[in-house]
Order: structure tokens, then C-alpha cells, then sequence
């Protein structure tokens, strides 16, 4: 047990960084807003947004909905075929890029500066004050199971809308603004999220005030 202690410490002294990296986000508020019959009335897609650096108690209440945990079991907030939990959501913000694990409501931070850009080409984008992207990670898929490639990239798409879905409901909750998008500059992004073979692209969407 003793060695264990301070083989543990070693490895903690050695790989600060690591350790360093993950974030605790507050505790989301779960409750207010608007009815959600009257934020399907309200949903759209906005057209522009306000510049601004997200707080991290805005961060953790956008990607509990986007795509935390809501049960006792670590189930989602969106459904999730045979309850794969396929998708990473990353969040582009002026500051940071982290990526979200909804088990344990925590961030990692995967590269420090304003990196909104890459997630689209359209002016706003740059702008949003949280840019989600969606990557499906296939690997969470049992090998040799029923699903065909084509299948589990099917699923993929419907996840992200899924996620997207509570996230566009959200924002017109706060009177803010949402837009889903495609077309990002994938080796930009492949290249700074560490990506690989197993990761597919879906989405993106912004999200934020708007003027
Ligand atoms: C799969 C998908 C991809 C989209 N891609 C883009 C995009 O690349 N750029 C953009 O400005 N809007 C994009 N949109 C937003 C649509 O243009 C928008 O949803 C549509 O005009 C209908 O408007 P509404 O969402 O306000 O009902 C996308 C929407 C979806 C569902």
C-alpha cells in the first residue's frame, strides 16, 4: 500500500500537466426557464452573435443540457443507440477548447486560446460565444456487432441532432440564439483535438447572445 502511495505521488510529480488538465464544472441549475412547449415556438436558428468569454457556470448549464448526465444510472440528457454514449462534444470558447465528460460533469482542457475559427467559415461563428462540435468516437461500438459502418455513422448524425435539439430549446429558453452547421476545416481540427480514424465528424453548433 505504502509503495503504491508513492509510486502514485511519483507519477503525480512527474505529469503535472495531466493532472492539471481537468476541470470540475459548478453544478448545473437544472430548473427555471421557459415551458417547453413555448421554446419549440420560440426555436430558430440565429443569424449572428455577440462576442463574449463564457463564464464556467454558463459553460456547465450549456453542456449539461447539450449532453450531461440526468439519472442515477449515467444515462443522458439525449437518447443514445443501445446506449453507446458515442459522442464527444467539444467546446470552442474566446479562451479555451475543452472537452466535455458527462460522467463526473468535468472538462479537460485541450488547448488554451480562441481556436473558433476552425469550427466554420461563416463570420458569426467566430463570434458565438460557445462553438459545440460533435464528434462521433466509434470505438465506443462493440466490435463484431450488428451495426453496419454505415449504420453507426447514421447514428452519429442523430445523436449530435439530438443533442442539438436541447441545445437550440435551451436557447430559446434564455432568449439567446443557436444555429447547427456544417462544414468545418477538418484538418485544422483533426490535427488540434488529436483525432483519428475512429472519430467521425457530425456538427457543429453555435451558440450564444445575440445582438
Ligand atoms: C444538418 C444541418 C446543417 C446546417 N448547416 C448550416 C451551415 O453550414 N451554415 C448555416 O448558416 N446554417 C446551417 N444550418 C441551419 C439551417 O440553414 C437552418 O436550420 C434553416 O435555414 C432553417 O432555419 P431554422 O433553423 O431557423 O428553422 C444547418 C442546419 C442543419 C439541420
Amino acid at each position: 500500500m505504502k509503495k503504491l502511495a508513492v509510486a502514485l505521488l511519483v507519477v503525480v510529480a512527474l505529469c503535472p500537466a495531466v493532472f492539471a488538465e481537468d476541470i470540475a464544472l459548478p453544478e448545473p441549475e437544472k430548473t427555471g426557464g421557459i415551458g417547453v412547449v413555448d421554446a419549440v415556438a420560440a426555436r430558430q436558428s440565429a443569424r449572428d452573435f455577440v462576442d463574449g468569454e463564457v463564464t464556467m457556470q454558463q459553460l456547465s448549464n450549456l453542456l449539461w443540457v447539450a449532453g450531461g448526465v440526468n439519472r442515477e444510472d449515467g444515462k443522458l440528457t439525449f437518447a443514445t443507440a443501445m446506449n453507446t454514449q458515442d459522442m464527444i462534444i467539444y467546446a470552442f470558447t474566446k479562451t479555451a477548447v475543452y472537452r466535455y465528460n458527462p460522467q463526473g460533469h468535468t472538462v479537460t482542457v485541450i488547448a488554451e486560446g480562441d481556436y473558433r475559427k476552425l469550427t466554420g467559415g461563416q463570420a458569426f461563428v467566430a463570434k458565438a460565444l460557445v462553438d459545440l462540435l460533435y464528434i462521433q468516437d466509434t470505438s465506443k461500438w462493440p466490435e463484431g456487432g450488428r451495426a453496419t459502418p454505415s449504420e453507426i455513422l447514421n447514428c452519429g448524425f442523430a445523436h449530435a441532432g439530438l443533442s442539438m435539439q436541447n441545445v437550440y430549446l435551451y436557447a430559446a429558453s434564455l432568449g439567446w440564439g443557436a444555429r447547427t452547421r456544417m462544414n468545418f476545416d477538418r484538418e485544422g481540427l483533426t490535427k488540434l483535438l488529436g483525432l483519428t480514424d475512429k472519430h467521425n465528424f457530425t456538427l457543429m453548433q453555435c451558440f450564444g447572445p445575440k445582438p
